[in-house]
């Protein structure tokens, strides 16, 4: 069981945000990476696409044997997770609790700020999570749907960018906010831009890091922790693989060393075909 690998998925690249944490905390893991490249972006779909997209995942990650799941992406986490997390049978992490928690340690006046994908922000999660911590606090929130395609077109810096990041923060920095979580795991690699223009005053939370401690501890109380070598990572996409290696090695470096495309279509008829739904593959 120890040398199961751990599964983790997101809509394409935000989850490496998430996976080179993991690399660096846990370098004995062999780690699967799924990136559902064919239908990003999530943050504007709806809950049926959505539980439709994670269902299909979470049964292909499962034929890889994993030993956990971390949903690297912040609307999977919002939407689906918690519906889904009592029916998986192996545990299924996401990044909303975690980046909850690591919000609510960081702010020093309670004004705490989420910016997220639409999807996220309409269902609460983060406000949710982070006032069931404390509270006191109070949380504003800000969808940031130009982010996402931004980040996946290679364009961290750049005038558009600017000009999206400014026009986001600006609203919840007018609100005296501390702590801002960036709520969609493809955010961070728009940190350098966002701290920029949010000024030192303000502290960045990526869920990443509670995400990994969090995992880890888990891993840690059932003997599951693997460090018996140096771990691998494979990578799957449902579009374009090529696209998805040339970006990814840009993003994280040469940890990518293949990219495979996995189409979710085919994997869906073949789910059909055996006549498996996913409750029964789950039971
Ligand atoms: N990175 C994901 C998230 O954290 C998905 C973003 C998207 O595809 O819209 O929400």
């Amino acid at each position: 069981m120890k040398s199961r690998p751990i599964g983790i998925f997101d809509s394409g690249v935000g989850g490496l945000t998430v996976l080179r944490t993991l690399i660096d905390r846990l370098p004995g893991e062999d780690y699967i990476y799924f990136g559902d490249t064919a239908n990003v972006p999530y943050g504007t779909k709806t809950r049926e696409q959505l539980f439709d997209y994670a269902h299909n995942i979470i049964d292909f990650l499962l034929g890889h044997q994993v030993k956990s799941i971390v949903v690297a992406c912040g609307t999977h986490s919002s939407v689906t997770l918690p519906e889904m997390e009592a029916a998986c049978p192996v545990p299924l992490l996401g990044v909303v609790k975690p980046g909850a928690r690591a919000a609510v340690k960081a702010t020093r006046n309670g004004r705490i700020g989420v910016i997220a994908t639409q999807a996220s922000v309409h269902s609460g999660s983060y406000a949710n999570a982070i006032k069931s911590i404390d509270s006191r606090c109070s949380v504003h929130s800000a969808a940031c749907g130009r982010f996402v395609p931004l980040v996946e077109s290679g364009l961290l810096n750049g005038p558009a960018t600017r000009q999206a990041v400014r026009e986001y923060i600006k609203p919840l920095l007018d609100l005296d906010i501390d702590t801002l979580v960036l709520g969609c795991t493809h955010y961070p690699f728009l940190a350098p831009m966002i701290q920029e223009l949010a000024g030192p005053d303000v502290t960045l939370v990526d869920p990443a890091e509670e995400t990994v401690s969090e995992l880890t501890d888990l891993l840690t109380a059932r003997d599951l922790i693997n460090d018996s070598h140096l771990g691998s990572r494979r990578f799957f996409v449902s579009g374009n693989a090529e696209y998805f290696y040339q970006l990814g090695r840009m993003l994280i470096g040469d940890v990518i060393e293949e990219v495979n495309r996995h189409s979710m279509e085919e994997h869906q008829s073949l789910q059909e075909f055996k006549g498996e739904d996913y409750a029964q593959h789950l039971g």
